[in-house]
């Protein structure tokens, strides 16, 4: 199938001779390693540098996530492999990107990092997509399309015929950040990866997953867009450490649904109570593991809470978002805490 997409690529990256390090040059068998300049004495064998590609972490996620392993790249979170796409398809100070208003705010900070202008382009006030609005403002210096569903801050799915219409008729690529795809009930956009070269997916061991602190992200895409992105990523991205926590954890896929599905019980639950009070005014309906409330006051409420030790978001500068805090759904402990402080700041 012609690729019409790898003259997005920036030369320098299309004609990059990527570093190429001791073990990626090496694949039969040794016992005497002198290649790389470590420390011979074994420290628990982190003396000795991390697998480049994560062969066997890669090919645990393609199990579980059915995506295969050549459609698959890792990053030091989520975070990235946002930074690498910019990298790979924007010429900084020439071409531009489009997002959506609200979202993730990271795509305008690596756009930002990399010279690249971005334009946003609010979602409804239901937080829907408007196809016609993106496709108005795009133009040829635009490379890349920003979509997170579901969305932070709003919690919702975008509606995912419109995301299929967008990767027909917009002539980049299209990201599709899927970090809270885990927490919600649609499925996600990752089958559609063998059929659609401009669509990369993201998702992240950060969130359902609950390993946050070892910061490995994924990103799903044919073949083309993983290989760029592995020449362009550090050489030992991901640590050994991690590669090992993360595959024991995905052969404890059992309990990690089960943490899932308490989180979205606790979600239902938080969200009734809240529905009591009368500083609440809307809950947003959420996908996702945090909630967007509009409150009376919102500034106050966040202030009180962060008096009593409960830190929430304040996102009531955030276009669309006036007058709400985006709250994480936590443990029932938790959870209880921020409801007692929130009944408190009713009655008064
Ligand atoms: C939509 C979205 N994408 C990506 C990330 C970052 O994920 P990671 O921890 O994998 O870098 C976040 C974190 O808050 C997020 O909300």
């Amino acid at each position: 199938m012609e690729n019409k997409y790898i003259s997005l690529v920036r030369d320098n990256i299309k004609n990059l001779k990527p570093y190429s390090s001791a073990r990626h040059e090496f694949s039969g068998h040794a016992d005497i390693f002198l290649d790389a300049n470590e420390n011979p004495n074994d420290h628990h064998i982190y003396n000795r540098y991390p697998d480049p590609l994560q062969t066997r972490l890669k090919r645990k996620i393609s199990a579980v996530k059915g995506v295969k392993e050549e459609s698959i790249f890792l990053g030091n979170g989520s975070d990235e492999a946002i930074d690498i796409l910019f990298r790979i398809f924007c010429e900084p100070g020439k071409d531009s990107v489009i997002s959506i208003e609200p979202s993730y705010g990271m795509y305008r900070v690596a756009a930002d990092i990399n010279n690249v202008k971005i334009k946003n382009v609010s979602l409804t006030p239901d937080f829907e997509l408007d196809v016609d609005a993106i496709l108005a403002v795009e133009e040829k210096s635009d490379k890349i399309l920003w979509l997170c569903s579901p969305n932070n801050p709003s919690g919702n799915t975008l509606n995912p015929q419109m995301i299929l219409e967008l990767l027909d008729k917009f002539p980049g690529m299209i990201v599709v950040d899927e970090a809270y795809i885990d927490f919600s009930n649609e499925v996600s956009m990752k089958s559609f990866v063998p059929e659609r070269q401009n669509l990369i997916i993201l998702q992240t061991f950060s969130k359902a997953w609950g390993l946050a602190g070892l910061r490995i992200g994924m990103a799903f895409a044919q073949q083309w867009i993983i290989e760029i992105m592995n020449a362009v990523k550090p050489p030992y991205n991901i640590n050994s450490y991690s590669q090992d926590f993360v595959l024991n954890q995905l052969r404890k896929i059992d309990d990690v649904r089960k943490e899932i599905s308490k989180i979205k019980q606790e979600r239902g639950r938080v969200i009734e109570r809240l529905e009591e009070l009368d500083i609440v005014e809307k809950i947003y309906p959420s996908e996702a593991n945090f909630l967007l409330i509009k409150c009376k006051d919102a500034r106050n409420v966040f202030k009180s809470l962060q008096e009593k030790g409960v830190i929430v978001r304040d996102r009531s500068n955030v276009p669309l978002c006036e007058g709400c805090l985006r709250v994480t759904i936590g443990t029932e402990r938790e959870n209880e805490v921020f409801l007692k402080e929130m009944k408190i700041l009713d009655k008064q």
